[in-house]
């Protein structure tokens, strides 16, 4: 949520925040701008996309080596030019990007307000800038200063980056709960939401820490903590390819990386799966088999696409390992009170490890002893740092705001997981396993098999673009892929669409059946295959539209269905990372027709860093 850019150094600082900007677009893209800091403070800023700010900058003064820059997912205040960022402080000497919320903005903006400020805007952002500055003003003291006070004061989540008319040689920035990466260049510095603005430049970087404080100068970074003591930069090396956040010819990145996922699901199993020696190498596993396999429950805490990929790992693992299994909401679970045993085990599932909800969930957690799992893409984020132990995903970084190889990919470490956790219990056969294992080894190819074949798509998706409601059903490990082929409809098209499990559909929503309702069953051959093709009878009784998702080969639902979208045989375990597929293209291709803009759809954000 928000994207946030900054550079100090020798460069021309606007042309290296608007690169920025558009990397970053993925989190927000509802208002653009940037201030520049060069014999006083020049701010731009814009409603829109970053191609509308940069329209209004056009031959306009943009001089300048030290800079901010943000791309806003509104929280406080419309979507508009005057709540875009940065914001400047009443004197005009502060300007201020933000991405986060200030919880109690509205008690300080009261305050100050009383004492004669007047505010040029609804955010919390501008809230929080005046209320540094007042404390700078009344105490007399450095920013640096005014900020450590003013931030153990608010409450909430924040990244915020600071430029002082008065100081023209320094950053200043700060980090609670929102991502922050400062990028080590020689004679220069880049600040960012995250590492794509800073590959370019420097493959050396600083993960900023809750609660720290950064002063950034072109030539030195200084970390503080709020207390005051200054602390070491812990510099890592970016593993990441300026290729892996470019679009590689195709038209979108949701395109690129539906189409990637051969190759992410083979490099998440890469190095672990060993087929000829039967083996599953993970070591963040492995290094606490004992707390992981002796758990006496598993809870696995997700949002959106990643709670799917959580609801199928319920069915998956207690099948195999025997361990009893509750998926939760993320923000649900951190509000109420739930039981946390001392011996419960937490998988925490995201793909941008940054999931203010999740973090706090299993902060939360935590806190009442249970062990924590992190499966995360992001490497070094922070639901990775703060998990016990994990496995990453290494999907690679996903810019399309609707989750597509991430998801995959998570099937494909939660299945692994579940595997070495059932090997370890002697709660599965080594028949089977080893059978799940070839079958592991054995997706890529298959995902690469319905993705060369799947042209077909584009013209059931022509058929049913401008259907109002769409209804996603399956059965067993199938009803989650439901679920996620209805989020995927909504997110792309804008199209109302509803998951069930099919079961569920006599409960009531087969009332909304008609001529006119196209029902997208997830039908594969599995345990439940008759089960599921007496459903898709009973929607062809009442007249309603049938897609389904099918074994190749499977003749019956062939006959039955209006239109089929075939993968190969599967083991129905493994199926879901399969069954998805086409479901995946058919919103794409579904929201290439309606031509929405597929890679930001309207009001999301790829990493809800906000609650
Ligand atoms: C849907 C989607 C979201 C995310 C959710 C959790 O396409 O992308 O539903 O899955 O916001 O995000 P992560 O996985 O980053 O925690």
């Amino acid at each position: 949520m928000c994207g946030i850019v900054a550079y100090i150094g020798y460069r021309q600082a606007y042309p290296v925040i608007i690169k920025g900007l558009k990397r970053l677009e993925y989190r927000g893209y509802d208002s653009a701008g940037v201030a520049l800091l060069n014999h006083g403070i020049k701010l731009y800023k814009k409603k829109g996309k970053v191609a509308a700010l940069e329209e209004i900058t056009i031959g306009k003064d943009l001089d300048g080596s030290i800079g901010i820059g943000h791309t806003r997912w509104a929280t406080h205040g419309e979507p508009s030019d005057r709540n875009a960022h940065p914001h400047l402080s009443a004197n005009g000497k502060l300007a201020m990007i933000h991405n986060g919320i200030i919880e109690n903005y509205a008690a300080l903006r009261h305050e100050l307000i009383k004492k004669g400020y007047v505010f040029h805007s609804d955010t919390d952002t501008e809230v929080l800038l005046n209320f540094i500055e007042d404390i700078q003003k009344n105490n007399e003291s450095t920013l640096e200063e005014a900020l450590r006070i003013a931030l153990k004061r608010i409450v909430g989540a924040y990244v915020i980056v600071l430029i002082d008319k008065d100081d023209p040689d320094t950053l200043i920035a700060a980090r609670k709960g929102s991502p922050l990466v400062i990028g080590i260049g020689k004679g220069e510095h880049f600040l960012a939401s995250d590492a794509s603005p800073i590959i370019e430049y420097t493959k050396e970087v600083v993960y900023v820490n809750d609660y720290q404080i950064a002063i950034i100068k072109a030539d030195e970074l200084i970390l503080k903590n709020l207390g005051n003591e200054r602390q070491t930069p812990f510099i890592q090396k970016l593993d990441l390819e300026l290729a892996a956040i470019e679009k590689g010819g195709y038209d979108h990145f949701m395109l690129k990386e539906i189409y990637e996922q051969p190759h992410t699901i083979y490099d998440c199993l890469r190095g672990r799966l060993d087929v000829s020696e039967g083996t599953i190498t993970m070591s963040g596993i492995q290094n606490n088999i004992d707390l992981i396999k002796n758990a006496n429950r598993i809870l696995i805490i997700a949002c959106g696409t990643s709670w799917h990929a959580g609801l199928i790992a319920e069915y998956v693992i207690e099948e195999l390992c025997r361990i009893p299994v509750e998926v939760e909401y993320a923000s649900e679970f951190r509000y109420r009170n739930p039981v946390v045993h001392k011996g419960d085990m937490i998988i925490a599932i995201s793909q941008s490890g940054e999931t203010a909800d999740t973090l706090v969930a299993i902060e939360r957690a935590k806190e009442q002893g249970a062990v924590i799992l992190g499966i995360v893409n992001v490497v070094g984020s922070s639901i990775a740092r703060i998990s016990h132990a994990g496995a990453y995903t290494h999907a690679g970084p996903e810019i399309g705001v609707a989750s597509t190889k991430a998801f995959t990919a998570q099937l494909t470490v939660l299945a692994m997981v579940a595997l070495k956790i059932a090997k370890e219990r002697e709660t599965i056969t080594n028949e089977r396993y080893l059978h799940l294992i070839n079958e592991l080894n054995e997706v890529p190819e298959k995902v690469k098999q319905i993705l060369d074949g799947a042209d077909y798509i584009k013209d059931i998706a022509a058929k049913y673009k401008d259907v109002p409601n769409a209804l996603y059903l399956g059965r067993g490990y199938n009803f989650p892929v439901a679920l996620e082929g209805a989020l995927k409809l909504k997110e792309i098209s804008y199209i109302h669409a509803e998951g069930y499990p099919a079961a569920e559909m006599k409960h009531g929503p087969i009332a909304l059946v008609d001529e006119n309702l196209p029902v997208i069953f997830v039908a594969t051959k599995d345990t439940y295959h008759e089960k599921i093709v007496s459903n898709i009878q009973e929607i062809k009784a009442r007249k309603g539209k049938v897609i389904a998702v099918i074994t190749e080969g499977d003749e019956t639902i062939k006959g039955m269905a209006d239109d089929i979208m075939p993968i190969p045989e599967a083991d129905e375990l493994i199926a879901p990372i399969l069954s998805v597929i086409p479901l995946q293209l058919l919103s794409y291709y579904i929201g290439i027709a309606k031509e929405y803009d597929v890679d930001k759809p309207r009001n999301l954000a790829k990493s809800v860093t906000v609650e």
